[in-house]
C-alpha cells in the first residue's frame, strides 16, 4: 500500500497465543509494520509463558486493563466476551482497537471495515473499530467491483470453511479425527456437534430463530454495512469442512444492469488485493489450499447465471485464507491504513474543540 507511517507505534496483539492471534503477530512482521513495542497478552492460562513468532521469543503479558497504557494500536481476537470488557478500557486509555471478535460488528458507533473497500470509514472511529467475519470479509472486494460498475440487487452465497476459523483446537480435532480414521478407531467430535472429518456440516455458530446460523447472518448484515448498502438482499448457507485453513465460497449475483463474465474478470481483477485464478482448460480456479499463506482474495469460476434474465446474473467462486485476509492481515492493514493517514487517535480527539463532522449519516 502506498505512503510511509511517520513514526514507530506502541502496539498490542490480544489472543496472541491462539490461531488468528500468532497469524497478527506473523503479519505485523512480515509487512514490517513500524513499531517501538510488541506487546503480546493473553489470558491468565498463557501469561508469562514464551512464544515464538518469525523466530523471535515473545513474552506473553496478561491482558488486563493496563497492559493497554501507551499502547497505540491493540489488534484483539480473543473472543467476544473479552473485547466486550477490555475494547472499552482500551479504548479509554487513546488506544485504537481493532477488534476481530463479533461484539462490536453492528454497532453504529463503530466502522465495520476491509481494508481495500471503505477505508474511509475508518476516519470516524472512536477508539474501537472491528474486522469483519472472515465469510464476509474475502466476499467484499468482488462485490464491491460489481456494486461500483453495475450495481448489485440480490447476492445468494455458500460458504466451505475451514476449521483454523474455529481456533486452534478444532485443527488438533480433525488431525485426530483423520488418524482415528486411518486406525480404524471411532471419530470423537468435541469441538463441533458431529465429526468435522470426512464431513460437510451445514452450521457453524449458534441457530437463530428465522432458521439461519449467526455466521450466515453475519454474512447478510455485515455485507450491507460494509458496502454501504442497507437494502441489500443476501441469503447465505454457511458450511463447515474438513480443511484446515481456507475459506471457499459458491457466490451467485444478480446485477442491476447487464454484465459479461469477460468484464467482470476485467473488474475483479483491478481490485488490489484480488487475484483472478479462471481457466477451465487447464483445471486452473482458486483452491483454499493453494490461497493458504497469502492475503489475496483468489476469483475463479466466473460465469453467467442463466437462471437471471437479460445477462444481469453471475456465479463465481471466492477463496482466501481466513486467518490471513479473512481476519489477521485485513486487520493489520487497517492499522496501516490508521498510521499513514494519521487516524490512530479517535475522530474526537482529532477534531479541533466545536468542530462538527464525524460519522456520516
Ligand atoms: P490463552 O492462551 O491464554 O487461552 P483460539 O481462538 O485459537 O482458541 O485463541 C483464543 C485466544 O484468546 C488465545 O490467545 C487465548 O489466550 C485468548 N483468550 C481467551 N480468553 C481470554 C481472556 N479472558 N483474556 C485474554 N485473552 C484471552
Amino acid at each position: 500500500m502506498p505512503g510511509t507511517i511517520p513514526e514507530p507505534l506502541v502496539v498490542a496483539v490480544v489472543g496472541a497465543t491462539g490461531a488468528v492471534g500468532r497469524t497478527m503477530t506473523a503479519v505485523l512482521l512480515e509487512h514490517d509494520f513500524p513499531m517501538r513495542e510488541l506487546r503480546l497478552l493473553a489470558s491468565e492460562r498463557s501469561a508469562g509463558k514464551t512464544v515464538t513468532v518469525g523466530a523471535r521469543p515473545y513474552v506473553v503479558g496478561l491482558a488486563t486493563p493496563d497492559a493497554f497504557e501507551g499502547v497505540d494500536i491493540a489488534l484483539f481476537s480473543a473472543g467476544g466476551g473479552t473485547s466486550k470488557v477490555l475494547a472499552p478500557e482500551a479504548a479509554a486509555r487513546g488506544t485504537a482497537v481493532i477488534d476481530n471478535s463479533s461484539a462490536w460488528r453492528m454497532d453504529p458507533s463503530v466502522p465495520l471495515v476491509v481494508s481495500q473497500v471503505n477505508p474511509d470509514d475508518l476516519e470516524w472511529h472512536e477508539g474501537i473499530i472491528a474486522n469483519p467475519n472472515c465469510s464476509t470479509m474475502q466476499l467484499m472486494p468482488p462485490l464491491m467491483a460489481l456494486r461500483d460498475a453495475v450495481g448489485i440487487e440480490r447476492v445468494v452465497v455458500d460458504t466451505y470453511q475451514a476449521v483454523a476459523g474455529t481456533g486452534h483446537k478444532a485443527i488438533v480435532e480433525l488431525e485426530e479425527q483423520v488418524k482415528a480414521h486411518a486406525e480404524g478407531r471411532p471419530k470423537v467430535a468435541s469441538v463441533y456437534p458431529h465429526p468435522i472429518g470426512f464431513n460437510a456440516l451445514p452450521h457453524i455458530d449458534a441457530f437463530l430463530d428465522n432458521g439461519y446460523t449467526k455466521e450466515e447472518w453475519k454474512v447478510v448484515t455485515e455485507s450491507r454495512k460494509i458496502l454501504h448498502l442497507p437494502d441489500l438482499r443476501v441469503s447465505c448457507t454457511a458450511v463447515r469442512v474438513p480443511v484446515f485453513v481456507g475459506h471457499s465460497e459458491a457466490v451467485h449475483v444478480e446485477t442491476r444492469d447487464p454484465i459479461t463474465p469477460a468484464e467482470a474478470r476485467r473488474l475483479f481483477a483491478a481490485v488490489p488485493g484480488v487475484v483472478v485464478q479462471d481457466d477451465p482448460a487447464t483445471n486452473l480456479y482458486p483452491l483454499a489450499t493453494e490461497a493458504a499463506g497469502s492475503d489475496d482474495v483468489f476469483v475463479g469460476r466466473v460465469r453467467q447465471d442463466p437462471s437471471i434474465d437479460d445477462n444481469r446474473g453471475l456465479a463465481f467462486w471466492v477463496v482466501s485464507d481466513n486467518l490471513r485476509k479473512g481476519a489477521a492481515s485485513n486487520a493489520v492493514e487497517l492499522a496501516e491504513v490508521l498510521a499513514r493517514r494519521g487516524w490512530v487517535r479517535r475522530a474526537s480527539a482529532r477534531r479541533p474543540v466545536g468542530a462538527s463532522g464525524g460519522r456520516p449519516a
